[in-house]
């Protein structure tokens, strides 16, 4: 089986590759490199250099590899300059997947797994979410998600396009063997700044806002490990291979932490003292977001089995130790 991964260069994507490899599937990355690093993609798997805009590329891509389902993780995906760049986002993560999905139905490729994300959700109106809860984005990242998901069940209708969607909470941690992990360039995410800090290359963590209304006043999220988040990829991927019928799972362990929970247990697992202070809140951030993933559960199996936030930080801690300067590219 083949399996072209767009997007494979990139933080879940090249996790999602590294455990394919694994299990024996050939792969083709396909990657601009615009966020993605050469490093984080292993040797076994082919790389195909492009964008998926570049509808002459994609074609020659389909052409000379026979492929038997595309896993789509190309996007932006930094909330903060979807709002302020907005073209950019539906260009690439809504243009983009258009390019994709036509040269799928050109090239009669029926299977494709979709990464979505807890942002098509915007500010929750029942916690834990379910996949029915309300969907009103706040950015337009979550947006441009939420308009390719739209799509999609008309494809199925129409050229029997099939596709598994998974809407990832707070995605963290690294590969156990520390090889690859969360390198971004600007860092926005909370548990890679805290262990910058942790390392010395920041001189403190802000905690954007301590005024919400949580038990400690900071921000709750469901931190899902990126090794638990591959592994329901694969899941859906094999069902979908399968013969299996379009769906959409939410993927998140189901327990919330706070912004000050996180920074404590990273204190306390790294050994060392970094500097906290109090910021402002920080725009758009929704108190509290927790997902119910027991439709995954029930329907794929699937159950999270790195997700503890011990497990979560260790991980990352040590590709941060490794590997100070990320992929140093
Ligand atoms: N936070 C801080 N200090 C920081 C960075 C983050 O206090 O320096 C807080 C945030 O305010 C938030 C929490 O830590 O309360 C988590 O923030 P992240 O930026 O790590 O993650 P988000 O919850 O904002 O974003 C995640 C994904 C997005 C997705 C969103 C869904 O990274 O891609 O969930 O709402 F869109």
């Amino acid at each position: 089986m083949k399996i072209l991964v767009c997007g494979g260069a990139g933080y879940i994507g090249s996790h999602v590759v590294r455990v394919l490899v694994e299990r024996g599937y050939q792969v083709v990355v396909l990657d601009n490199f615009s966020t993605g690093h050469l490093g984080a993609v292993p040797k076994e798997a082919v790389i195909e250099e492009g964008d998926i805009r570049d509808r002459v590329f994609l074609g020659q891509v389909f052409q000379a590899h026979p492929i038997d389902c595309v896993m789509h993780f190309c996007a932006n995906s930094l909330v903060g300059e979807s709002m302020v760049e907005p073209l950019k986002y539906y260009h690439n993560n809504v243009y983009g997947t258009i390019c994709l999905l036509e040269t799928m139905v050109e090239q009669e490729v029926t299977r494709f797994v979709f990464s979505s994300t807890a942002a098509v959700y915007g500010e929750p109106e029942q916690s834990p979410i379910t996949e029915n809860s309300s969907k009103k984005p706040t950015n337009t990242y979550g947006e441009t998600k939420l308009a390719v998901e739209k799509m999609l069940p008309w494809l199925d209708q129409a050229y029997g396009l099939k596709s598994m969607t998974f809407r990832y909470f707070n995605a963290a941690g690294a590969h156990p063997s520390g090889e690859i992990g969360e390198d971004h360039n600007p860092e926005t995410h909370l548990l890679p700044l805290i262990l910058k800090t942790a390392l010395g290359q920041r001189d403190k963590i802000s905690i954007f806002g301590e005024d919400y209304p949580t038990p400690d006043g900071s921000c709750i999220r469901d931190y899902i490990h990126v090794m638990d988040i591959a592994a329901a990829h694969i899941l859906g991927m094999e069902k979908l291979l399968a013969g299996g019928e379009s769906n959409i799972y939410n993927l998140g362990d189901g327990k919330g932490f706070s912004v000050k929970e996180v920074i404590d247990r990273t204190r306390a697992i790294t050994g060392k003292a970094f500097a906290v202070e109090i910021a402002d809140r920080r725009a758009g951030d929704p108190v509290e977001l927790i997902a119910s993933s027991e439709k995954a559960h029930q329907e794929l199996g699937w159950k999270p089995a790195h997700s503890d936030l011990d497990t979560i930080i260790k991980t990352a801690w040590k590709w941060h130790q490794n590997h100070p300067q990320g992929y140093g590219e």
